[in-house]
C-alpha cells in the first residue's frame, strides 16, 4: 500500500506555529485535504474553520484579515465572529442565515495550534496535556512538505532498527517497555551518537529519550544529553494534507538550566546563554535525521503484514495502537 492509499487518520494535527499566528494574523492550513483558515479571536484564542467564505467562496486564509477579533473576507467584506457566525456583510444589509463558517475544534499548546480531524466530525474524544514551559526556551520550528503519511512518520519513533542502521545510533536500548493507554503511546530509550568529525573535539554523545506519542499527529520527545548535562524537548508533528502528502513540523526547545550531570567546565557558563545554541544544533540534527528518513519514505510501501524481527522495537505494538485512529479496513487488502 503506498502512502497515497493510506486513509486519513483522526486526531489532533498541527496547523500553525503559535508564533506565526500573531494577534491580527490569518493563516491558510490544510488537514486531510480540507482547506482551512486559522485566526485569533478578540480574546486571543486560536480558531480554525473551513476556508471558503460561505458568500461566494473566497479563500479566507488567503484574502481574509481580522478586525476587532472578527474574521473579515477581503472579497465582499462579510465578517464572522469567533463562532463562525456572519455578523455583517460588506453592504450593511441583512445577514444571510446560511452565512456561517464550519468551525473545527482547535487547541493551542507547546507553541503550536492544533485542529481536531474526525471523519464523522465527532467532537474531540481526548486532549493532549501541555508541557511545562517555565525554564524552557520557546520552541523553534522547521516546516517542510513532501510525499508521505503520518502513520509512516510517527512509526519512526518506535522503529529502533532504523535508528541504528539509517541514523547510526549505537548502544541503543529500551530503558522501559513501550506501553499504550488510549491515544497515548510512551517509550524510553538510551543511545550513543558517535561524533562524525575529527574537529571540533567534541565527545561522543550519550543520551536518553522519553517519547510520548499522542495520536498520529503529535509526538513529544524529552531528550537528556547526558554527556552535556543538557535537556531538550523535541516535537515531530506530521499533518496529512491530502492523499500521500504531508506537512511535517519539527520543533525543539532547550532547558535553560544544566542537569545534575553537566560537566563542571560547562557549569561555569550560564545555561540560559547556551540553550538557544543547543536548540539550533538539535533542530539541525533532527532535520538531518528526517532528511535521511525522507529518502526512504519517498519510495517505501506500507506493508500490512510486515516480517518483523527481534531488534525492531515495538513496531507491532505501534501498528496495533495506531488502528484506533484509522477507519476500519474494508475488503481484502494486500500489501
Ligand atoms: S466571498 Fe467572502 S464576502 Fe463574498
Ligand atoms: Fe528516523
Amino acid at each position: 500500500m503506498t502512502s497515497r492509499q493510506l486513509p486519513e487518520p483522526a486526531g489532533w494535527f498541527a496547523v500553525a506555529a503559535s508564533g506565526h499566528l500573531n494577534r491580527h494574523g490569518v493563516l491558510p492550513a490544510n488537514v486531510g485535504g480540507r482547506e482551512l483558515v486559522v485566526w485569533r479571536s478578540e480574546r486571543g484564542q486560536a480558531k480554525v474553520a473551513g476556508a471558503f467564505c460561505p458568500h461566494l467562496g473566497a479563500h479566507l486564509g488567503k484574502v481574509g484579515s481580522t478586525r476587532d477579533g472578527q474574521l473579515r473576507c477581503g472579497f465582499h467584506g462579510f465578517a464572522f465572529d469567533s463562532d463562525g457566525q456572519c455578523v455583517s456583510t460588506g453592504y450593511g444589509g441583512r445577514v444571510p442565515s446560511r452565512a456561517c463558517l464550519q468551525m473545527w475544534p482547535a487547541a493551542e499548546l507547546d507553541g503550536v495550534v492544533l485542529a481536531w480531524r474526525h471523519p464523522q466530525n465527532d467532537t474531540p474524544g481526548w486532549t493532549i496535556p501541555a508541557a511545562a514551559t517555565d525554564g524552557w526556551t520557546r520552541p523553534r520550528w522547521r516546516t517542510s512538505s513532501f510525499a508521505g503519511h503520518p502513520l509512516e512518520i510517527t512509526e519512526n519513533s518506535v522503529d529502533l532498527g532504523h535508528l541504528r542502521v539509517l541514523h547510526g545510533y549505537e548502544e541503543l536500548r529500551e530503558t522501559s517497555r513501550a506501553s499504550c493507554e488510549g491515544p497515548l503511546l510512551t517509550a524510553s530509550y538510551s543511545f550513543e551518537r558517535p561524533r562524525r568529525l575529527a574537529w571540533p573535539p567534541a565527545p561522543d554523545l550519550r543520551a536518553s529519550i522519553e517519547v510520548s506519542v499522542h495520536g498520529l499527529g503529535f509526538s513529544r520527545v524529552e531528550l537528556h544529553v547526558e554527556t552535556l548535562g543538557a535537556r531538550l524537548r523535541l516535537w515531530v508533528l506530521p499533518t496529512s494534507t491530502g492523499p500521500g502528502r504531508v506537512t511535517l513540523r519539527l520543533g525543539v526547545a532547550a532547558n535553560e538550566s544544566w542537569a545534575g550531570d553537566a560537566p563542571p567546565a560547562l557549569r561555569r557558563i550560564p545555561a540560559a546563554l547556551v540553550a538557544p545554541l543547543l536548540r539550533e544544533f538539535t533542530l539541525a540534527g533532527l532535520a538531518a535525521d528526517v532528511d535521511q528518513d525522507r529518502k526512504v519514505w519517498r519510495s517505501k510501501r506500507h506493508l500490512l503484514r510486515p516480517a518483523l524481527a527481534p531488534g525492531d522495537g515495538p513496531v507491532g505494538l505501534y501498528r496495533h495502537w495506531a488502528q484506533q485512529f484509522l477507519p476500519a479496513p474494508t475488503g481484502n487488502q494486500r500489501p
